[in-house]
């Protein structure tokens, strides 16, 4: 199968890249670079022994897009293609619903024209809003109680593509849900490289152990939870890439909706203690306020993917921690290195 990456420059389209040429699938990349780098392409290169072909555009360029379809004549695509910073989404509401609903409206068209009728499409746990019970399952109502704009666009692609799918019996969808992703690929060529001080709790903290940044924020420790810090399902970014191939390979006409989840909650104090233990080296940090519009916990049910797409998560916290410290100390400025 031809798979049409969009966004496949970025830190969870490059690990899924090399999931689907490993598993013998071709693959072309459109990105835009807004943010990621072209380094990407050749550590990908490297990794995967092949020449990955790459087009730098914006899929909002129709016309260009078109051309890239014509020429690539893709089976399937998998759209990672978006703006994420839940705060930057908070302040310039705009810029996200412009990218990430244009970016969608127009891949969806230039599919509809060269009859490609199968997408994966990046969602997040964020749909869910503050969930009512634990563990989040896909048939939980999802739309309610979302804080951001950033969220709201996945939503409503969500719902866009839920949709298209009533109206076209062949169009073949699968949501899936990421819950918080972390780890690199073992290579250690390819990671995370957030733009600016990161929001995210892994890359903030391998970036204290690399030395970039003095200590970690803890943001809160009097939730309701088990060391008063917030609990998280983190899933190393290589079982959220294999997780795409499986759905992939499961596809039907329809929508399926997935989550990519471990099944378990970690907290904060949890994975500093991890990272610590991975990279041989204590984490300073300290006990701040909470952080506007954090819950307590969130960590879903991985059964459904399993039983449907026969995908199950394989690496731990541990190696998660291992693997982003061996991409962060290996490239301590990302791929400005
Ligand atoms: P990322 O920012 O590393 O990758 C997204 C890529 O999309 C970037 O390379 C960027 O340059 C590109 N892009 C953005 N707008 C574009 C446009 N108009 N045209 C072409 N390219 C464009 O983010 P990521 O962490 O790899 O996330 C991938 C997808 O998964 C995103 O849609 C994101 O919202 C979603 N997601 C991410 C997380 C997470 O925690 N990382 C969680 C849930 C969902
Ligand atoms: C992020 C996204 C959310 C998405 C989810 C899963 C943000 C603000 N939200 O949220 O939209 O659905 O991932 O992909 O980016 N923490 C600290 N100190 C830090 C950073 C974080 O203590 O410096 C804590 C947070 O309070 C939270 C946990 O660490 O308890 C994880 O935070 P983060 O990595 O930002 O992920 P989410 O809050 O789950």
């Amino acid at each position: 199968m031809k798979i049409l990456l969009t966004g496949g420059t970025g830190y969870i389209g490059s690990h899924t890249a090399i999931d689907l040429i490993e598993n013998g699938n071709d693959i072309v990349i459109v990105d835009n670079l807004s943010n990621s780098s072209k380094e990407v392409i050749n550590r990908l290169n490297k990794i995967t022994k092949t020449k990955v072909p790459f087009y730098e555009s914006d899929i909002r360029n129709k016309s260009k897009l078109e051309e890239i379809f014509e020429q690539e004549k893709p089976d399937a695509v998998i759209h990672f293609a978006g703006l994420k910073a839940v705060g930057e989404s908070v302040e310039q509401p705009l810029k996200y619903y412009s990218n990430n609903l244009e970016t969608s409206l127009v891949l969806l068209d230039v599919m509809s024209k060269f009859d490609v009728n199968k997408i994966v499409f990046s969602s997040s746990a964020t749909v869910c809003g503050t969930p009512k019970k634990l563990p989040i399952t896909e048939s939980d109502q999802a739309g309610v109680g979302i804080t951001n704009p950033y969220g709201w666009t996945k939503f409503m692609i969500e719902q866009i593509l839920t949709d298209i799918a009533a109206a076209n019996p062949n169009f073949e969808v699968t949501i899936l849900r990421y819950f918080n992703p972390v780890g690199a690929h073992k290579s250690g060529l390819i990671g995370e490289d957030p733009n600016g001080i990161p929001n995210n709790l892994l890359p903030y903290i391998t970036q204290v152990a690399v030395g970039r940044l003095a200590k970690v924020g803890v943001f809160g420790n009097d939730y309701n939870t088990p060391d008063g810090t917030g609990v998280r399902d983190y899933i190393h970014v290589m079982d959220l890439a294999s997780g795409h191939t499986a759905a992939l390979n499961h596809s039907k006409p329809g929508v399926a909706i997935y989550n990519l989840c471990s099944g378990k909650g970690v907290s904060v104090l949890e994975l500093i203690d991890a990272f610590s233990k991975a990279a041989g080296k204590s984490i300073p940090y300290e006990i701040t306020d909470r952080r506007p519009g954090d819950i307590a916990a969130s960590y879903a049910d991985a059964s459904k993917a399993k039983k449907e797409l026969n995908w199950q998560t394989v690496y731990s916290i541990k190696q998660a921690c291992a693997d982003s410290w061996k991409w962060q100390s290996n490239n301590p400025n990302g791929f400005a290195d």
